[in-house]
């Protein structure tokens, strides 16, 4: 059996869009994008801001696990938030190693710390000291910084320290998001530690995620943009059908899930930053469905999230419009 799992994604999945995403049955576990850590110790509500789960078991309306993921560069400051999290009851903390974002990296955070495979472990080490055993503790990494020269030490390094498990994404932070994914490194990495390694990167059909699998050797798999792109990609690998897929008939189901959305958006975020909220999901369905398409030229234009409403109804989305 495959594992699937929801990436965490930095100002795109938040609550609101995991909570839409794992309507569709299929997801392992989903993970938050990451809280950062840097010199004290936050306070409850800043991991409820970031992961408004905690408050629900830990786990989406659907029943999906939610995991908490930490960036920070600081042993003793890493385990310390570490602890203060796990009194929350996460279902998994999760680190970070891997974002390449300039401003994290300048206080070294996320992907820069893979030249420091030293570094990976003594937090690691002093996380997996913080974390009670019931609760799933694990890793995040790109292959390196500028080259793929650490990745395996980093790997060892999490391994050793003490993470249960380690998300590959399957490239270094100089590239950025630019495709291809090395996947065959996954696999390199799987080769050198005990726990297993989940596969991440570039996997945006069925087809992705069979080769993804092939060429990693990796059971379980991590899905990030594609997921959001396409909402049904999880549900047809589970399927593991070879059906052709009928882009019609998933868009109307996708229309209850996009109210749904738009609903949460608007009770979430001010009135003017909700029209973008949606402009980014679809930009990012746009590959996949041709009525995303068309909405999405539509609403371009847009800035006021009444016209958005109005909109959205008139292209068959359930929404509440406002009494005239
Ligand atoms: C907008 C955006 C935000 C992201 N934020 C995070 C994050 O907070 N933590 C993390 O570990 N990875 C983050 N990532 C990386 C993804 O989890 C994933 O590793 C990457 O997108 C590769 O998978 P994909 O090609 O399937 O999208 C982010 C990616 C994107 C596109």
């Amino acid at each position: 059996m495959t594992r699937l799992l929801l990436a965490p994604m930095e100002g795109l999945a938040d609550d609101v869009l995991r909570e839409v995403l794992t309507r569709v049955p299929g997801y392992d576990h989903a993970v938050t994008e990451f809280v950062r850590v840097s010199g004290t110790r936050l306070p409850r509500r800043a991991f409820v801001r970031t992961a408004p789960e905690l408050t629900t078991g830990s786990r989406t309306g659907s029943g999906t696990p939610v995991r908490v993921q930490l960036l920070g560069s600081d042993p003793a400051c890493m385990a310390d938030n570490a602890a203060q999290l796990a009194r929350l009851a996460p279902a998994g903390i999760d680190l970070n190693f891997g974002c390449p974002a300039p401003l994290v990296n300048r206080h070294g955070g996320g992907a820069a710390l893979l030249d420091e495979p030293e570094r990976l472990y003594a937090i690691a080490c002093a996380v997996r000291a913080a974390v009670p055993r019931s609760i799933p503790f694990t890793a995040k990494m790109r292959l390196g910084v500028a080259d793929t020269a650490r990745a395996l030490d980093c790997g060892r390094a999490l391994a050793d320290g003490g993470v249960e498990g380690l998300v590959v994404h399957a490239r270094t932070k100089n590239d950025g998001y630019r495709p291809p994914a090395h996947w065959e490194w996954v696999g390199r990495i799987a080769d050198v530690v005990v726990v297993p390694v989940v596969a991440n990167g570039e996997v945006w059909n069925e087809d992705d995620w069979r080769r993804c699998r092939a060429v990693s050797g990796a059971r379980d798999v991590m899905l990030g943009r594609g997921a959001v792109a396409d909402p049904f990609l999880v549900r047809r690998i589970r399927a593991g059908g070879e059906a052709p897929v009928d882009r019609d008939a998933e868009w109307a189901e996708l229309l209850p899930l996009i109210g749904e959305f738009w609903r949460r958006v608007l009770a979430k975020v001010e009135s003017r930053h909700a029209p973008g909220r949606l402009k980014q999901w679809l930009g990012l369905m746009r590959r996949n469905f041709p009525a995303a398409e068309r909405l999405y030229a539509e609403l371009r234009a847009l800035k006021d999230a009444p016209a958005v409403s109005h909109l959205l109804a008139r292209h068959g989305v359930p929404v509440l419009l406002a009494a005239a």
